[in-house]
């Protein structure tokens, strides 16, 4: 995707950065939100395991577990199965699924917005102004060379996460006196949850895709996000027949391109469920008897389907070994 390119230059960039602030929050490489819909069927194998553990764990956890060997990622998932059968019937069915999913991820919610207002709000004010947060997270960014500001590293830059920033912030400030409460501090930190933030999101999912800033997505911009293919390699079928998809299905008024509202349909189309969605891909995977449901056996068999450790993930272990 956008930003995994240069993972060990940016873990050192954050490092140096660590060392030069320490105890504070530093801007970590943003995530497009939504971004897992776009992994979902295209080919990208590694991104789409990574976010199966994110939605079954909660993304601290499925961090943890990618640190563990592949027996106690195992047995720890043993434990979490029992959790997940709360009729104990022995199978771990559609609805038992779907519930943990939305269980962890409104732990996850829960706990990194408790974590971020500690840390930005100390003193457990009633809110958190902007100065504070900027200067927490970007105020480094003053004694920074412009020149070096300027630079780009694919895509990456600490000005442009400011100014994406500031604009979220804005829009989560609902009443105006760019001091943030708790729920506000909510919808900034996890806009995708907040049907107020919508037109944030969709513009910033805009931005990153419109790489040549005309404000609307050419179908080379839509696929060449997905996709990095070589010349002299013929596309696979998924990104063809994702050219159709756009042709047909994501340009609505047969422009040529996607315009917010086309957009906007796309990344968070109604009536759409994830958890359930989640639920049953987890099912399929595992569910080596057809029954629509899961035993703790199945899913132990296929434990790397929903928990990572690292004989899966080493590479990403090693990058992330700084937070643990
Ligand atoms: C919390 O409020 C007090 C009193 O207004 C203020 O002095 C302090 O700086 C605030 N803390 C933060 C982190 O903004």
């Amino acid at each position: 995707m956008n930003y995994n390119c240069q993972p060990l230059v940016l873990f050192l960039l954050l490092t140096l950065v660590t060392l030069v602030l320490s105890g504070v929050p530093k801007p970590e490489e943003s995530k497009r939100v939504f971004d897992h819909d776009f992994a979902q069927h295209m080919g990208d194998e590694q991104h789409s395991k990574q976010y199966d553990h994110e939605q079954f764990l909660g993304e601290d956890q499925a961090k943890t577990f990618d640190q563990l060997a592949p027996e106690e990622s195992r047995r720890r998932l043993g434990v979490i199965v029992d959790k997940i059968d709360t009729n104990k019937d022995g199978f771990v069915d559609l609805g038992e699924l779907k519930a943990w999913i939305q269980f962890t991820q409104r732990r996850y919610i829960q706990d990194d917005v408790e974590r971020q207002w500690r840390s930005h709000n100390p003193d457990n004010n009633d809110t958190i102004h902007w100065d504070t947060y900027r200067k927490n997270v970007y105020g480094f960014m003053d004694e920074m060379d412009p020149v070096d500001l300027e630079k780009e590293d694919n895509g990456f830059s600490y000005k442009a996460m400011l100014t994406r920033d500031r604009r979220r912030w804005s829009v989560a400030d609902r009443d105006g006196d760019d001091a943030l409460t708790r729920t506000e501090f909510t919808d900034f930190l996890h806009p995708e949850e907040s049907e107020y933030m919508r037109d944030v999101v969709v513009a910033e999912t805009v931005e990153d895709i419109d790489k040549d800033n005309d404000g609307k997505i050419s179908v080379e911009e839509y696929i060449g996000d997905m996709y990095r293919g070589t010349d002299d390699n013929e596309e696979p079928e998924w990104v063809k027949h994702e050219r159709e998809t756009f042709k047909t299905f994501r340009d609505k008024d047969n422009d040529g391109f996607l315009n917010n509202e086309e957009v906007r349909d796309w990344i968070i189309p109604h009536d759409f469920d994830h958890a359930e969605a989640e639920s049953k891909h987890l099912i399929y995977e595992a569910d080596s008897d057809s029954d629509e449901k899961l035993t703790k056996e199945e899913i132990l068999e296929k434990y790397d389907v929903f928990v990572g450790s690292q004989a899966t993930d080493f590479g990403e272990a090693l990058v992330r070994h700084d937070e643990f």
